[in-house]
C-alpha cells in the first residue's frame, strides 16, 4: 500500500478532514485551502483569479467545509515558482470571494505557517520523513563493527517503517543476549528508583511490573505497554524507524503519541547507549506518560509546536530536553528526577542529585535558550515546582509563539481544531458549558 494512503473515514456523513494527496509535504509546493459558498459559478470565479495571474494549479480537491456546512472547501497546490503570484490571488480570495483562506507550505523560505498534522493518521507521514534510518550507525557506536547487530537494527527499523496508525505493533522475539542486556540495566536502575525517582514514577512502576511484563528476564512488548498507557492517560506508543526532526517528534506529543524505539543497545556496553533505545523508552519515559498531569504537560509542548516558526521549534525542543528528558522536580522538601534521560541512566541518575550540577528553577523563557551537551552528564538542570506548575508555564510560553490562530485537540476525533472562526468558538463554548454542567452537578451531589 502506498505510504501516504488511507481510506477517508466517515463521521456523521461528513468526509474526513484529511486530504489524500500529500502535496503539503513536498518541498517546492505551496498549497492553500479556501472556502466557497455553495452556488453556481462561485468556483469558476475563484479559478479565474488564478487564471488572471497565469498560475497553473498542480492539484485541486474539494470537500464539505468543516467550519460551515453550507460551504465547500477547496485544497489547491501550485509550483513554488508561482508563490509570489499566489500571494496576490490569496488576497483576492480573501477580499473578493471567501473569508477563509489557509496557506500551507513546507518551504521554510516563505512566510507561511509550516505544515502540521491535523489528524492522528497524519503521523503516518513521518514514517518516511526520518533524518537517518535506525540501522545507520556512527563509527563510534558500540555496534558499528558488529554485522549481526547491524542486521538486527535493520529488522527493527523495517518494522517501524512499515507501521501505520491503528495497526498492532508487531511483537518482537528478543534474543537471549538482548534480554541479558535489558536485565542488567533493569536490575541496576531498579535499586535507585525508590530514592532518586519522583513519586509518580514509583507509583506507576509496580503497575508496569504487574500488567506489562516489566521483569529482569523479560523485555516488555511495545504493544502491551501502549495499551496500558492508553488506559491510563490516552498516550500511545508508535515505533519509529530512525531519527525524526524535532518538529515531527514534538507534533506526535500533540496527539499523545510517543515515537518509541524498539531495539536495544549493544551488549558490549550495557550501561551506555549513544541514542535512545528500548531501555530508555520503557524505563525512562513510559512510567511518566501514565501520569495524567505529566501526560498533559507533554501534550502542551506538542500543541505549542504545531505550526510554530523554526526558531520556536528549537526553543520547544530545548524545553523538552530540560523537562521530559532531564527534568528534576520538587517533592516536599526533596528534589527528585522525572526526566527519562536520568531515569534510564544509572550514572546520571546518581549524579543529578549530588552537589555537583547547578540547579535553576524551570522558567520556559530562560530554559528554552540554555545550551546543553548531549554526550556527557548535564552541567545544569531545571527544577519544576510540580507538573501542574510546569504545564501552566509552558501554556503561557506557548501563547507568546507567533501563530495566526489558536489550536485545540479534540480527543473524540483525535484531531486538531484550528480555532479561527466564530463557529469553532461556539463549538468550544458549548463543549466547555457541557463540562461545567457535569462539574456543577457533581458538586451538588457531593453536598
Ligand atoms: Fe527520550
Amino acid at each position: 500500500m502506498d505510504a501516504g494512503f488511507r481510506k477517508p473515514s466517515l463521521d456523521n456523513g461528513v468526509q474526513s478532514s484529511m486530504y489524500l494527496e500529500e502535496e503539503t509535504n513536498k518541498v517546492g509546493v505551496v498549497s492553500c485551502i479556501f472556502s466557497l459558498k455553495e452556488g453556481v459559478g462561485s468556483l469558476a470565479k475563484a479559478l479565474r483569479l488564478f487564471e488572471e495571474k497565469n498560475i497553473n494549479l498542480t492539484h485541486i480537491e474539494s470537500r464539505p467545509s468543516r467550519l460551515n456546512k453550507k460551504e465547500f472547501e477547496f485544497f489547491i497546490s501550485v509550483d513554488n515558482s508561482c508563490a509570489k503570484a499566489l500571494d496576490e490571488v490569496i488576497e483576492g480570495l480573501r477580499t473578493q470571494i471567501s473569508g477563509h483562506v489557509h496557506e500551507l507550505s513546507r518551504d521554510k523560505t516563505k512566510d507561511t505557517v509550516p505544515w502540521f498534522p491535523v489528524t492522528i493518521h497524519d503521523l503516518d507521514r513521518f514514517a518516511n520523513q526520518i533524518l537517518s534510518y535506525g540501522s545507520e550507525l556512527d563509527a563510534d557506536h558500540p555496534g558499528f563493527t558488529d554485522p549481526v547487530y547491524r542486521a538486527r537494527r535493520k529488522e527493527f527499523a523495517d518494522i517501524a517503517y512499515n507501521y501505520r496508525h491503528g495497526q498492532v505493533i508487531p511483537k518482537v522475539e528478543y534474543t537471549e543476549e538482548e534480554k541479558d542486556t535489558w536485565g542488567k540495566v533493569f536490575k541496576e536502575l531498579k535499586t535507585l528508583y525508590p530514592t532518586h525517582a519522583c513519586r509518580e514514577h514509583n507509583r506507576v512502576f509496580p503497575l508496569l511490573e504487574k500488567y506489562c511484563g516489566y521483569r529482569q528476564d523479560n523485555i516488555p512488548q511495545l504493544e502491551d505497554v501502549s495499551n496500558f498507557l492508553q488506559s491510563c492517560t490516552g498516550f500511545r506508543l508508535r515505533p519509529v524507524a530512525g531519527l525524526l526532526s524535532s518538529r515531527d517528534f514534538l507534533a506526535g506529543l500533540a496527539f499523545r503519541v510517543f515515537h518509541s524505539t524498539q531495539y536495544i543497545r549493544h551488549s558490549s556496553k550495557p550501561m551506555y547507549t549513544p541514542e535512545p533505545d528500548i531501555c530508555h523508552e520503557l524505563l525512562g519515559h513510559v512510567p511518566l506518560f501514565a501520569d495524567p498531569s505529566f501526560a498533559q504537560f507533554s501534550q502542551e509542548i506538542g500543541l505549542a509546536s504545531l505550526g510554530a516558526p523554526d526558531e520556536y521549534i528549537e526553543k520547544l525542543a530545548t524545553v523538552y530536553w530540560f523537562t521530559v528528558e532531564f527534568g528534576l522536580c520538587k517533592q516536599g522538601s526533596e528534589i527528585k528526577a522525572y526526566g527519562a534521560g536520568l531515569l534510564s541512566s544509572f550514572g546520571e541518575l546518581q549524579y543529578c542529585l549530588t552537589e555537583k550540577p547547578q540547579l535553576y528553577p524551570f522558567e520556559p523563557e530562560k530554559t528554552c535558550v540554555q545550551k546543553y551537551p548531549i554526550t556527557e552528564f548535564q552541567p545544569l538542570y531545571f527544577v519544576a515546582e510540580s507538573f501542574e506548575d510546569a504545564k501552566e508555564k509552558v501554556r503561557k510560553f506557548a501563547a507568546t509563539i507567533p501563530k495566526p490562530f489558536s489550536l485545540r485537540y479534540n480527543p473524540y476525533t483525535q484531531s486538531i481544531e484550528v480555532l479561527d472562526s466564530t463557529q469553532q468558538l461556539r463549538n468550544l463554548s458549548e463543549s466547555i458549558s457541557g463540562e461545567m454542567g457535569i462539574l456543577c452537578n457533581a458538586l451538588r451531589k457531593m453536598k
